[in-house]
């Protein structure tokens, strides 16, 4: 049989066709755009979502057997507010998890409902980024939109309503709302209160390899797929890019280096660190899991080579860089504000330390230093409550870089393991699909089956020496300049 993952993205739908066997058959990639309508907001149509997602799924499929397709599932980009209207048409362009916009509603959420308060409800505290904060911004600024919500989703969800007419979510996923009691993995009554919205308007909760329902008769029709095609609940990206790269289970972790870039540790407990500067979600596996997120990671690389440099060449950009752990130019990372662990919408990126010798390769170089310091800054968070990680997956566009990975290996003093494949959610989805639709036991198995490591990039004494200081000194830059853009 076949299974198909769909990684809805920040800049591109991903879809993934997977065999039972794990061997992937076809991959396809279309484009669509993003929107700043204001510097720090962030939004996309979810018509654009839907529309490239069925033309990349009759391409993915175009010369295979299409009967053969069993399971769709998913890996989404989190925390999105979609909002339908009664006639499930899409209210206002989704808010996506880079919008900054929601500074003072998560303050009001964080100071004025109370960080202990949020943590007891939800095991999280408001994030500029999360869904929450966005509704309530809403019901401030658009109270003629907001009256007309009748249905709240996340991106993914939306493509699973449009395939299939089931309105649904995930527990991993809807985690990142700061709407769902994440321990007992059920909606919030408390936090339902605070947004002023109601149980009805937000879609049932299954697990990320339940079945969700089968495809509308149309929809299978115009796809060229059977109408028993199961579509599976799937995952928040980061969930699905764990499954992807096997990091299930307890104590694993994973990289993820994408628009966004993110150190993830499965967890077979629930846990919550005293300060919630980690995200505590549910995991695609039926666990848990820690987070940090950094809102800007390989989008950093790419603005730089592409926007700045105007190349695309990242291959001969990075040819130069000979001298790791020498570099004076350090960057900050924060394009879109920062979340873990600052959580300041209004932070702004930065270079800083060059003189007259600088080069082009010195600031690229640190570019892509800048992004390995700040995912350490999370890994600092988990090691001072004792997670103990000497190895991680690596996943994302970044991860294609054999310097970025040596860089991050380093910084981080950790060995990483790489994936045969570095399309963590798309072939997370696809697995997920072969464990919803009876394929594999559960996520733990399949993952053991079918997730192949190819090679570790291992971290080297001396340089991992070299980074440490480089890293005390990064560590002092951001409390700094912090005021600047307050
Ligand atoms: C995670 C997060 C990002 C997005 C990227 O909390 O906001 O990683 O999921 O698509």
């Amino acid at each position: 049989m076949l299974y198909i993952g769909v990684d809805l993205g920040t800049s591109a739908v991903k879809l993934l066709l997977m065999d039972e066997e794990g061997n992937i058959k076809n991959i396809v990639s279309k484009e669509y755009p993003l929107f700043f309508p204001h510097p720090g907001w962030s939004e996309q149509h979810p018509e654009d979502w839907f529309e490239k997602s069925v033309e990349g799924i009759k391409e993915l499929t175009e010369g295979f057997d299409r009967g053969e397709v069993a399971g769709i599932s998913f890996g989404g980009q989190m925390h999105g507010l979609v909002a339908l209207d009664g006639s499930d048409h899409v209210i206002r362009p989704a808010i996506l998890w880079n919008d900054g916009r929601t500074g003072e509603e998560t303050d009001y959420l964080n100071e004025v409902i109370g960080k202990d308060k949020l943590s007891e409800y939800t095991a999280n505290i408001a994030f500029a980024g999360f869904t929450a904060p966005k509704i309530l911004w809403m019901k401030k600024h658009e109270p003629e939109n907001f009256e007309k919500i009748a249905k709240i989703m996340l991106p993914k969800d939306y493509l699973a309503y449009k395939l299939s007419g089931s309105f649904c979510t995930d527990v991993s996923d809807a985690s990142g709302m700061l709407l769902m009691d994440v321990e007992n993995r059920r909606w919030s009554a408390e936090m339902l209160n605070v947004c002023g919205i109601s149980e009805e308007q937000l879609p049932k909760l299954y697990e990320s390899y339940e079945v969700v329902g089968t495809l509308r008769k149309e929809v299978a029709e115009e796809l060229g797929l059977r109408a028993e095609v199961k579509v599976i609940a799937g995952a928040g990206d980061n969930a699905a890019a764990a499954v992807g790269t096997g990091t299930v289970g307890d104590g694993m972790c994973n990289i993820s280096l994408g628009t966004s870039g993110t150190i993830f540790i499965s967890s077979r407990k629930f846990g919550v660190d005293e300060h919630n500067a980690l995200h505590s979600f549910a995991h695609a596996d039926g666990n848990y899991h820690l987070m940090g997120c950094m809102l800007s990671a390989a989008s950093c690389n790419k603005w730089w080579a592409e926007d700045i440099l105007k190349t695309k060449d990242y291959a001969a950009e990075q040819e130069g860089i000979r001298a790791l752990g020498e570099n004076n130019v350090f960057y900050l990372p924060y394009l879109m504000g920062e979340r873990s662990p600052h959580n300041d919408p209004r932070a702004r990126a930065m270079f800083i330390g060059m003189s007259m010798d600088t080069t082009r390769e010195d600031m690229t170089q640190a570019v892509l230093e800048g992004v390995a310091f700040g995912l350490r800054d999370s890994l600092e968070v988990a090691r001072s409550l004792g997670v103990n990680i000497e190895r991680t997956k690596i996943c994302g566009g970044g991860a294609k870089s054999p310097l970025w990975k040596k860089i991050i290996a380093n910084v981080m003093n950790m060995k990483v393991d790489v994936i045969e494949s570095e399309e963590g959610p798309a072939l997370g989805g696809a697995m997920l699909a072969a464990v919803g639709c009876g394929e594999y036991p559960d996520v733990e198995t399949i993952a053991r089956k079918i997730v192949r490591v190819v090679d570790t990039v291992e971290p080297e004494p001396d340089l991992v020496e070299k980074y440490e200081e480089k890293y005390s000194r990064f560590k002092k830059i951001y409390p700094t300049v912090k005021g600047l853009y307050q």
